[in-house]
Parts: structure tokens; C-alpha cells; sequence
């Protein structure tokens, strides 16, 4: 049963410490206690070397670990813990896929498809791979006004040379959500393999990997509360088990001689090293947090905050907002520009009224270029935000062109 949200804010101690609206929750979310606890409790209570030790500590270490697995595991509906490998987070995640998989499986003369609103982390590891080896970086481009992907123009860029398609579920500056399913047919259809950014997503929806069809699916901790430095990558087991790992070192081995080394198997191929076990005990509190709340009732408030918003934002005059014109449409994200004045600006001035927001170029400087900005500002909501946190940051943004010595 859902409570009243003020008295998940208490969850926060930070929300409960801090007196301004953090609306940046794109960027990076508050954590709860309970995860704060978790990852607390692993260095009090569970510290050992985890996959090492068989002293008691060394198995609690192990069994903490594992069972943040199972848990991540149920999470996005994978259907083996060996398709779950930790990483420190979304772009060390893809940058597994790219090393470990494209650079082996991608030849000159073949393409890979991305989306001009990818995320910077999900476009230069594929540059990287395009340099490496000839292929060709190809860009679906979305609606300007509504952010809207077309499928029959995707359809159009899937080739048979393409190998790889790579977007985000959810654009971290324009909100909207896309056909990652329908994208991934069109994908298999052509023989190519999809991998899925959702780093926006896991924080807002139920994912289930297995209905997307997603061949990689890639989240970071922090962003849905968890700690900062856990990521996962979910990989098919198919694909994973043919793949050479990223890291080398110790604990991803089976076997070593003086020449050569058989490696372990899924997952602990792709983690080499002490891993980050009090960040997965953290990021599995996290978890079962949201499940605790539910996205049913964190949906629901998200959208009024973001309904505000846009409603607020429509009745002042000069101040644009980016995408869709339908709040249902932005998972959260308030991407908006105010006439003249620079994005940097609006966000001091926001800050100077307690108002936490991001300006820039949210690391997605292509689709910038395309929307023919250079930077703007984000508001970006969580559950917990409040409807006078909302206010807060409409009056504020009221003022800012004023108090830059323009009239409105
Ligand atoms: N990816 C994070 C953002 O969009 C940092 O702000």
C-alpha cells in the first residue's frame, strides 16, 4: 500500500537535510536509508574478499553478492544470473559490449546503427569500434518537435551489413520513450544485434529483457537510487559466453599457466578484480525499494510533477520546452531554453532560489546540434520530488529573464 509521498521523503536523509528542490534527478537520484544501511551493513558485518574466502566472513561476503544477482537478476527478468554481470556503470557496461563483442564481430564495410539522441556513452565507444575497424556509424534521427522515432525510416537504415543497432530506451534530455521492441525485430530481422541504454528507464518503468528481446541491456545503480559505481550489464548467454572478457585479472580465471589462462565461467569472466560488493548489496536495497513502492504509484506521481511543469512552463512567456508537448511523453524530463538568456544563467539563477537543475549539453552534444541548440537547461523528477518543489522552480524561472535585464 502506497504512502503519502512525504513520508517517503523520510527515506532521504538528504531530502530531509537539504532545503532545496533537487529536480536533477536525471543526472544522479537520492538514496534511501535502506540502501545507505545496506552498503553499511556489508563493511561492518560481511567484509571479505567476496568469490575468495571459504572462512564465514568470506561465504557471507560471497552470498551478499551473489544474492544482489538474483536480485538484479528479477529485476529486468533475465532468465540466468549468468546473464548478469557487474560493472562500475552504464558506460563501462557498453564499453564491455564494444571491446568484448563488436571489435570481433564487426568488419570493415559493415554499419552500425545508433540514435542521434544517444547519450554520449552510447555513441564514442561505437566510434571507437567504427575507427577500429572501417564500419560505418549510422544515426536514426527522431521528430524535432515531438521526439518521436519513425520505425519505417528505421527499417530503411537496418541493412544486411548492419551488425549492431545501439540506442536508449528513454532520451536522458528529451524523455520520450522508444520502440526499443520493435526496433529489436527490425534488428534480428537483419541478422544484427541490439543493445538497449537504459540508464533512464530502469529508474521509471518495469523492464523485462526478455519481452524487449534486447540482446544487451545496460542500467547504472545511481541513477534509481542505488550507490554510485555499480552498473550491470545483461547480455544473452549466447552471446556472453563467446565473448573474450574486457578485464583481465584476478578472479575470472579458471585456470593459469605461464603462457596462457582458461577463463571462468559467465559471469564472473567479465569481473575481473575485487569486485564492488557493498555497491551491488546497495544497489539490490535499491531494488527492492522500488518494489517496495511499486511503479505504479511512482509513476503516477511523476507524471503530475511533470504535468505541472509543462503547464506551469506553458504560461511563461519565452521559455520553450524540448520534445513532445505531452507530459506522458517525457518520462520525468523537463529539457526547456528561455529566450536570451544562457542556459548557464537560468541554472545559477535557479540555484540562487534553491532550485537544483542541470544546464549544458547533458552529454548528447549531437542531438543538440540537431535541435540546433547548444545547451539547455533540465529539470528532472523523481517520486519523492513535491508539488511545492514544482512551484518553487515556476516561480523562480518566472523571474530569470528580468533579472537578466530583458522584459518578458
Ligand atoms: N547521464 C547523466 C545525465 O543525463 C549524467 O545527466
Amino acid at each position: 500500500m502506497a504512502k503519502d509521498v512525504m513520508e517517503y521523503r523520510k527515506d532521504f536523509p538528504l531530502l530531509m537535510n537539504d532545503t532545496s528542490a533537487y529536480i536533477d534527478n536525471a543526472a544522479t537520484s537520492q538514496r534511501p536509508q535502506c540502501v545507505l544501511d545496506a552498503e553499511l551493513k556489508f563493511y561492518m558485518e560481511q567484509n571479505a574478499n567476496p568469490l575468495r574466502g571459504s572462512y564465514p566472513l568470506g561465504v557471507a561476503a560471497t552470498e551478499v553478492y551473489e544474492d544482489s544477482r538474483k536480485v538484479v537478476k528479477e529485476f529486468i527478468n533475465a532468465s540466468s544470473t549468468k546473464e548478469i554481470i557487474f560493472t562500475r556503470n552504464t558506460s563501462e557496461s557498453i564499453n564491455v559490449v564494444a571491446y568484448s563483442y563488436a571489435l570481433d564481430n564487426v568488419k570493415e564495410g559493415d554499419e552500425i546503427l545508433v540514435s542521434i539522441m544517444e547519450h554520449h556513452s552510447n555513441l564514442l565507444p561505437w566510434q571507437m569500434v567504427a575507427d577500429r575497424t572501417g564500419a560505418r556509424l549510422k544515426f536514426i534521427e527522431c521528430d524535432r518537435d515531438d521526439a518521436s522515432v519513425d520505425l519505417n525510416k528505421v527499417e530503411e537504415l537496418i541493412t544486411e551489413r548492419t551488425k549492431i543497432v545501439a540506442i536508449t530506451q528513454v532520451s536522458n534530455v528529451l524523455g520520450r520513450e522508444n520502440p526499443v521492441r520493435a526496433i529489436a525485430d527490425l534488428a534480428h530481422a537483419k541478422g544484427a544485434v541490439i543493445l538497449v541504454d537504459g540508464a533512464q528507464s530502469t529508474p521509471h518503468m518495469a523492464v523485462d529483457v526478455q519481452a524487449l528481446d534486447a540482446d544487451f541491456f545496460v542500467f547504472s545503480g545511481h541513477k534509481l537510487m542505488g550507490p554510485m559505481g555499480i552498473g550491470v550489464l545483461y547480455g544473452k548467454k549466447k552471446l556472453l559466453k563467446n565473448m573474450q572478457p574486457f578485464l583481465r585479472g584476478g578472479e575470472m580465471i579458471d585456470s593459469v599457466q605461464r603462457e596462457s589462462a582458461k577463463f571462468a565461467e559467465l559471469p564472473h569472466k567479465f569481473e575481473a578484480g575485487t569486485v564492488n560488493a557493498a555497491g551491488a548489496a546497495g544497489l539490490a536495497a535499491a531494488i527492492k525499494y522500488i518494489q517496495s513502492i511499486g511503479f505504479e504509484y511512482m509513476q503516477e506521481r511523476e507524471l503530475m510533477l511533470t504535468t505541472r511543469a509543462m503547464e506551469g512552463i506553458k504560461k511563461i512567456p519565452h521559455v520553450k520546452v524540448f520534445g513532445s508537448d505531452k507530459p506522458e511523453e517525457h518520462t520525468g524530463i523537463v529539457t526547456f531554453a528561455v529566450d536570451d538568456v544562457h542556459p548557464h544563467d537560468v541554472s545559477e539563477i535557479l540555484a540562487s532560489d534553491g532550485v537544483d537543475c542541470r544546464a549544458g549539453h547533458h552529454c548528447a552534444q549531437p542531438l543538440l546540434q540537431y535541435l540546433g541548440v547548444n545547451s539547455t537547461t533540465r529539470a528532472s523528477f523523481m517520486f519523492y520530488n513535491t508539488e511545492d518543489e514544482v512551484d518553487r522552480f515556476l516561480k523562480s524561472l518566472a523571474t530569470i529573464r528580468e533579472r537578466m535585464g530583458y522584459g518578458n
